[in-house]
């Protein structure tokens, strides 16, 4: 897998999905499904997607007993879904298991990364609510570590963040960054943002872009611009 643009399909149903993937007629682009979709539609619409030609990002985000993860993980690797993820928060144990879980009984398995901290949380709310009093960054470089070290694939992050991830946990690590925003574009709930080209710039592996592109005027078009920018 190179360097691609992945669109986050935060859409509440398959017909409106469906509808925006239509228009980008030859293309394949990398699609995220995420919990709207996913708790909407169910399995059916990940098997549409993929059944379509798009490779997936399945975004559920899994955070529980780390035998609920494990089991749950298992069902999902079922679906043939390119990559899965989950909250580091949930500790190495509980990414170990869904490791495990993933992992169907031929040895192969999607991709697994993990969720540092929620591009929307701010270091401010990560002290107020979290009560976590490290800095932003060092906080995020421990969460990629303990998930590098119970094997996982690599993080989702803040493109701020992935030049860093790259030193400390290998530049094959993968670094999936949502929070990207066009220069001129607006930043709505995202607190740690970078356009695509600072994100290639920095040396992001994938970013997800949600909003740019799906409530552009011209989503093909938008889409277009952010490969132009960030895979050149
Ligand atoms: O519309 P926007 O570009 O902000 O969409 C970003 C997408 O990436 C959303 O689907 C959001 O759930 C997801 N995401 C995120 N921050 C993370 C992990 C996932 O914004 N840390």
């Amino acid at each position: 897998m190179g360097k691609d643009v992945i669109i986050a399909c935060d859409f509440p149903s398959e017909e409106k999905t469906l509808a925006f993937l239509d228009q980008f007629q030859g293309k394949k682009p990398f699609v995220k499904i995420g919990m709207e979709l996913f708790y909407a539609e169910g399995p059916s619409i990940v098997h549409k997607i993929k059944a379509r030609g798009h490779r997936i990002f399945l975004d559920l985000k899994l955070h529980d007993i780390p035998n609920t993860v494990k089991k749950s993980m298992a069902v999902l690797s079922g679906l043939d879904v390119d990559i899965c993820n989950l909250h580091a928060a949930g500790t190495t144990e509980m990414m170990r298991a869904a490791l495990e879980g993933l992992t169907r009984p031929d040895g192969t398995r999607p991709l697994l990364i993990a969720v540092t901290q929620l591009t929307s949380t701010s270091q401010e709310a990560m002290e107020r609510d979290l009560l976590i009093h490290e800095p932003m960054e060092k906080v995020v470089m421990s969460y990629a570590l303990n998930a590098k070290n119970a094997g996982l694939d690599g993080v989702v992050c803040s493109p701020l963040e992935a030049e860093r991830v790259h030193s400390v946990c290998g530049a094959s690590f993968l670094t999936v960054t949502p929070g990207v925003r066009f220069a001129d574009g607006d930043k709505g709930d995202q607190k740690r943002v970078m356009t695509p080209a600072q994100a290639k710039e920095i040396g992001s592996d994938y970013i997800v872009v949600g909003r740019p592109i799906t409530a552009a005027a011209d989503p093909v078009a938008a889409y277009a611009r952010c490969c132009a920018e960030f895979i050149g």
